[in-house]
């Protein structure tokens, strides 16, 4: 591609010498970004891309299918493909990179412990080390974990610690919640992704979430008196056999769409498994780790859980997730009988080192500050766009976990359909922005470390395609 013939972006810059080399000292990310050095996909990644196409199966994230881009390096909240690109990160590997790519504390952390030993359920310095900082950042009592390698694994550990402490076998999810996609889970699944894969596993029951911009009962908040509270009550005498273990919500939605409810909403949620002597588990994996601008999202409302879950953020990258709970609860048999409770690879001393250095750094450098400031400023710009763009019908967000609706019609809501997104987001990828805006319920969750440089050009991208999108849709 041509010089002239690449999009125009105030912010972006083909420059070569613009790139310079990261601060090491600081960690302070390359100042001039977005830097686009071919057409997007560049060719190398093409041909990366289609060689692994022939020998991986089917099913990869729809982003990276449709972006066709091969990673080759990070550094902050930026990524550099094998072409040489440099792309702004408001993905973060789905909120995943807390400490943002190639932290260099994290480097060290993981060189230094994959010398000594990795593997291993014996104690090590460093998982006594992580347990005690997750007991020193986690409310109430929650301060005995356990760790696990996936979201899905730690998730169902805590229905299985549940059901032990309850000795009772249902469960109550939400729709529009994810939990992950292994068999204990699946039936959690609030949306029509687990169709096809029956049967599930039987005892689940689901009800609306507080998804007050689309909200399912077709009500307005807070004229709705909460009624998908009420709605809740009435499910659970309805539908379930009386033996409900456990009531689990994200404290917000993160797949469904960065979704927000009302304060009010988890304390009822939370009272409401306390009147029918159910646990409460706060499934944290997205929301946990300062992603919101607080330590937990249950924080905002201040709410404890009787079991937490955490993950993605915790190891920034590296497999780790864990339950957390209190030494009352994890007592419960069968889940606290010897080896009952354990895996192969949960805390093992290199996935130890991974998540003790993401919380020690995260505390160290104010990254629950940083999310705190860095995503009320871009909460205020996206309420600017909203302003100039129609098509924005709504925007949210706490901390780095922000969330917009792109409709046809602010009246009606109508969602914008799903090949004018798959085409903003090809247009701000052309532009040196990766963001979950393929689908018109939009996710921003860029690494915890974003400056205001990265936030700004990410950003100015943004606009620059809406501006776009305005002309497309004659809005
Ligand atoms: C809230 C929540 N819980 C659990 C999971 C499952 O995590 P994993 O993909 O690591 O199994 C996810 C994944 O997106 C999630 O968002």
């Amino acid at each position: 591609m041509s010089e002239l013939a690449m999009p125009q972006t105030a912010v972006a810059t083909r420059l070569p010498e613009a790139q310079k080399p990261a601060d090491a000292a600081t960690h302070a990310p390359p100042p001039v970004l977005p830097r686009l050095v071919t057409s997007i996909p560049g060719p190398k990644s093409v041909e990366l891309f289609e060689a692994e196409q022939k020998l991986i199966s089917p099913g990869l994230q729809r982003m990276s299918l449709l972006a066709r881009i091969a990673v080759a390096s990070g550094r902050g909240a930026q990524l550099t493909d094998v072409d040489g690109n440099t792309f702004v990160d408001f993905i973060a590997g789905v909120a995943v990179a807390s400490l943002g790519h190639s932290h260099p504390k994290y480097i060290a952390a993981i060189d230094d412990q994959v010398r000594k030993n990795v593997v291993g359920s014996f104690t090590s310095p460093v998982r006594l080390e992580l347990l005690q900082r997750i007991a020193a950042v986690t409310p109430g009592n929650l301060k005995k974990a356990q760790l696990y390698s996936g979201g899905a694994e730690a998730v169902e550990a805590a229905l299985r610690l549940a059901k032990s402490h309850t000795k009772r076998f249902e469960v109550l999810g939400f729709w529009g919640g994810f939990h992950g996609k292994t068999g204990g889970v699946l039936p959690l699944i609030g949306d029509e992704f687990k169709q096809g894969w029956g049967p599930l596993a039987p005892g689940v029951h689901q009800t609306p979430y507080a998804d007050c911009y689309r909200c399912p009962i077709a009500l307005k908040y807070p004229s709705c008196g909460m009624a998908c509270v009420e709605l809740t009550k009435k499910q659970l005498k309805a539908t379930t056999a009386g033996s409900l273990a456990a009531i689990i919500a994200e404290p917000m939605q993160g797949t469904a769409g960065n979704v927000i409810p009302p304060p009010e909403f988890i304390p009822a949620i939370r009272e409401i498994a306390k009147e029918n002597g159910a646990l409460f588990i706060a499934d944290e994996m997205i929301t946990g780790c300062g992603r919101t601008g607080k330590w937990f999202g249950v924080e905002h409302t201040g709410t404890v859980p009787d079991i937490m879950t955490v993950g993605k953020g915790l190891g920034s990258g590296f497999p780790v997730s864990g339950l957390i709970s209190t030494d009352e609860i994890t007592q419960a048999k069968p889940y606290a009988k010897p080896s009952s409770s354990s895996s192969s690879y949960g805390g093992n001393a290199l996935a130890s080192a991974a998540a003790n250095v993401t919380l020690k750094t995260i505390a160290e450098e104010d990254l629950v500050g940083n999310s705190a400031r860095m995503g009320e400023w871009m909460l205020h710009r996206l309420r600017e766009l909203q302003e100039r763009f129609r098509f924005i019908g709504d925007v949210r967000g706490k901390g780095l976990f922000l969330g917009m609706d792109l409709v046809k019609d602010r009246t009606t809501r109508e969602p914008l359909d799903g090949k004018t997104m798959e085409w903003v987001y090809m247009e701000c990828l052309k532009r040196g922005l990766l963001a979950m805006i393929y689908s018109a319920r939009v996710r921003i969750n860029p690494p915890l470390t974003l400056t205001r440089a990265e936030a700004e050009a990410g950003l100015g991208v943004l606009e620059e395609v809406f501006g776009l999108l305005a002309k497309k849709l004659g809005a």
